[in-house]
């Protein structure tokens, strides 16, 4: 039997130190086989610190993408590869972002990417909403909103290729996956405050061309399953799109990171 631990939209740089501390060392106190993280773990220039101290703290293999949060003060591409090199230098430390398909156990698979949320659902044209993210990550700044538009559905389409690539590949020799996104890829996914965000929220809180692309995949494959763990909505909630397809949204609040969930597989 293998424990996974899951966790979402830790946070951690809104905690002091000893707070981080007293966290780690409860997840650590599980005895994990491995454990995932979907993402928003600090800021930009923080995120390698918080991995190291996630690393050592927990001891053991550690899956993970990024969310939006991980790149705030930076830029997307600048970040990512500096965590690629970072846990290039560190064996336990997966960022599935720059993966193909890692193993759970021998006959469970697992890929991830960090998703974007792509303004694709609801009606990003008429929201009002303005993210943190268009004024805090390089590549969203000093743009109109239409041509922001552009950069989004462009995130999106680049998660969604990454999982056109690597879900078939998983499914090549395993029956069952996870798949690890920031993102919820479904607006049955993107759940808030108990219930399934409105047309403002969507264009924010989910990546259409993720949803598209596993929902292709899975109904050309009825004999396999998948799993979607997913955050960044900081709303808990699961749904159920096809037989062969669960999707959980972990449920988050700042400053008070908690273990989502505890995944057992034989
Ligand atoms: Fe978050
Ligand atoms: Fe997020």
């Amino acid at each position: 039997m293998k424990r996974i631990a899951w966790l979402t939209d830790i946070h951690l740089d809104f905690l002091l130190t000893q707070q981080v501390t007293g966290f780690l060392t409860s997840v650590a106190a599980l005895r994990p086989d491995a454990v995932l993280i979907s993402g928003d773990i600090a800021e930009a220039h923080s995120i390698c610190e918080y991995l190291q101290r996630i690393d050592e703290a927990i001891g053991t293999t550690i899956y993970f993408v990024l969310g939006n949060h991980d790149y705030y003060y930076g830029s997307i591409a600048e970040v990512r590869q500096r965590v690629a090199r970072f846990c290039a230098e560190r064996p336990r430390l997966h960022f599935l972002t720059y993966a193909d398909v890692a193993r759970l156990t021998p006959g469970i698979g697992l890929v991830g990417h960090d998703g974007w949320a792509d303004g694709r659902l609801g009606d990003y044209p008429g929201s009002l909403v303005v993210m943190n993210d268009f004024k805090l990550i390089a590549e969203l700044t000093g743009r109109t909103k239409k041509d922001r538009w552009e950069v989004l559905k462009g995130l999106g389409d680049e998660a969604a290729a990454h999982f056109r690539r690597v879900l078939p590949l998983a499914f090549e020799s395993c029956q069952e996956v996870v798949l690890l996104t920031h993102v919820p890829p479904w607006r049955e996914a993107c759940w808030y405050d108990g219930r399934i965000s409105d047309e403002q929220w969507l264009p924010h809180f989910t990546c259409q061309a993720v949803g598209e692309a596993i929902l292709e995949i899975m109904a050309a494959r009825p004999d396999k399953r998948l799993t979607v763990l997913c955050g960044h909505t900081h709303g808990q909630g699961e749904t159920q799109p096809l037989d062969n397809l669960l999707v959980v949204t972990g449920g988050a609040e700042y400053g008070h990171p908690a273990i989502g969930r505890v995944l057992e597989f034989d």
